[in-house]
């Protein structure tokens, strides 16, 4: 049999490592920056690590503590790993790395302190200028998202967060600062991160605080009806950045997950359909602008009072976006028999344990198989371009006292997902580019804890905020920098 041949991944692929501002900048009082809802979230050691809902959760008692105290321990998204004084020493190691993008976002903080204002935080604006020169000076393309787990904390409290209608005119006046400031040097944005997250954790995405509604219908209500009004902004903010650059690009950005049933039985498959058919629902209006059916016969079913108009559904259906990116980190499996078996997850996902699929630190199931079946997935049903924008292993990492850290199953990892995708690639699926997550150690979303760390590039600091902060190359450093020098062809050769 002739022997197929490698993979061949296109000449202008955007590789590089994705990160966002409340995980990394810090300075979180800084040059007039307002507190966001990232601002609030604490590190709790005594709540088991596998309690995702728990460790994410915001209740009011940690707000109003919050906006009462200055803590930067176990506020840790408060301190990040000091991105905001150190990116030029970032963004060397990174052009040093070979990197050819790199994914950020704005903390809509930094330039509208209490996202209501009329005029915009001037400081707050020169930072992403310097930020974005200094990526470019390194040949690192800007990979922007507007949106990453970061609204102004008082827009959940004066408003009700995404709830309100007033919010899509506070988003759409930030991002039209930050699109008419920025179009000619960040070629490429995103709008909502994982805008399908709304359901796992409404507080950080949409300022849905769940336990104020008097029922569970009535917060599910309000969070279809905080969405729509961020499918309506997107779409706005397309508008804007067409008017600004029309050769800029704009993504939607979606948490994959796609969902095995557990056997052939057609109920299983039935169930398995119907996750993947909701993961689907926020890229289905975002890419072919317009709802599903089955969200809308669902709204109907329970009686949902979503306030949509005509010109808001036009506005949808006329400013799609123009590709697709995604974080992938792993599949589920669904099965109409949970009772007895083994649930496992991450990323506040969960479903049954996959018996042939080995496990990260923390628990979350590793899948480079079903990366490149989500790819060919997406691209069957859209035919737009994809970029993977996140995908990595979050592990605990040993600083050795020569100063080096030996992460073979982070080389590992990558090496099986990558090669995945350069087999959906040369199956015909176009792609972009990928960003592995957290490139350099940062705080993590779920957890606020920096010892789960994602990065190339090792952060001294412990979950305390203790350390020096200096920055250490891990082994998987050279191995990426090795993979980008060879466009992809060294995933390849044999170990
Ligand atoms: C994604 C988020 O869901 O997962 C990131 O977009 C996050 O912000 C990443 O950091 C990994 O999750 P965690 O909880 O390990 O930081």
């Amino acid at each position: 049999m002739k022997k197929q041949s490698n993979p061949v991944f296109p000449r202008d692929f955007l590789w590089g490592g994705a990160t966002a501002a409340n995980q990394i900048e810090g300075a979180w009082n800084v040059d007039g920056k307002g507190m966001s809802v990232a601002d609030v979230a604490k590190f709790k050691p005594n709540v088991d690590k596998g309690d995702y809902k728990a460790q994410w959760h915001v209740s009011q008692r940690d707000i109003d503590e919050a906006k009462n105290s200055e803590d930067e321990v176990y506020f840790s998204k408060r301190h990040g790993i000091d991105f905001y004084h150190k990116y030029p020493e970032d963004l060397a190691l990174f052009g040093e790395l070979g990197f050819k993008t790199m994914r950020v976002s704005i903390a809509w903080t930094r330039i509208f302190p209490n996202g209501d204002e009329l005029e915009p935080n001037q400081r707050g604006i020169n930072f992403y200028h310097r930020l974005f020169d200094e990526m470019l000076k390194n040949g690192i393309e800007p990979l922007v998202t507007l949106s990453h787990y970061e609204m102004p904390l008082h827009l959940v409290e004066a408003y009700d967060g995404w709830v309100s209608k007033d919010v899509i005119t506070f988003f759409n006046r930030y991002t039209d600062i930050v699109l008419k400031e920025f179009s000619k040097k960040v070629k490429y944005w995103l709008t909502f991160n994982e805008i399908d997250s709304v359901f796992r954790h409404p507080f950080t995405t949409v300022g849905v605080q769940e336990e104020k509604y008097l029922t569970k219908v009535a917060a599910e209500e309000a969070i279809y009806q905080a969405v729509h009004n961020q499918f309506v902004a997107s779409a706005i903010a397309t508008r804007q950045l067409k008017e600004y650059n029309p050769e800029a690009l704009m993504g939607a950005m979606l948490t994959k997950t796609t969902t095995y049933p557990e056997t052939c039985n057609p109920l299983d498959i039935e169930l398995a359909q119907k996750t993947n058919r909701q993961n689907y629902f926020y890229s289905d209006v975002q890419i072919r602008g317009k709802y599903p059916q089955h969200i809308l016969n669902y709204w109907r079913e329970n009686s949902f009072n979503i306030n949509v108009s005509e010109e808001e559904l036009e506005v949808i259906s006329n400013y799609t976006v123009d590709f697709l990116s995604f974080s992938y980190y792993m599949s589920l499996v669904d099965s109409i028999n949970k009772a007895d078996k083994e649930i496992v997850g991450g990323n506040l996902n969960q479903g049954v344990k996959n018996p042939y699929l080995e496990m990260t630190d923390f628990g979350w199931q590793i899948d480079p198989v079903g990366l490149k079946i989500s790819m060919i997935d997406m691209y069957d049903r859209y035919q737009i371009p994809l970029m993977i924008v996140e995908n990595g292993i979050g592990n605990y990492d040993t600083l050795t006292e020569d100063g080096k850290v030996h992460d073979p199953y982070r080389i590992e990892y990558f090496k099986e997902h990558l090669k995945q995708v350069g087999y959906a690639i040369a199956d015909g699926v176009e792609c972009l580019g990928y960003t592995s997550w957290g490139c350099i150690d940062l705080v993590s979303a779920s957890t606020s804890q920096m010892s789960k760390r994602y990065g190339f590039v090792y952060v001294d600091l412990d979950d305390y905020n203790k350390g020096s902060l200096k920055r250490y190359k891990k082994d998987s450093f050279d191995w990426y920098k090795q993979v980008i020098e060879t466009n992809g062809a060294s995933l390849y050769e044999e170990d």
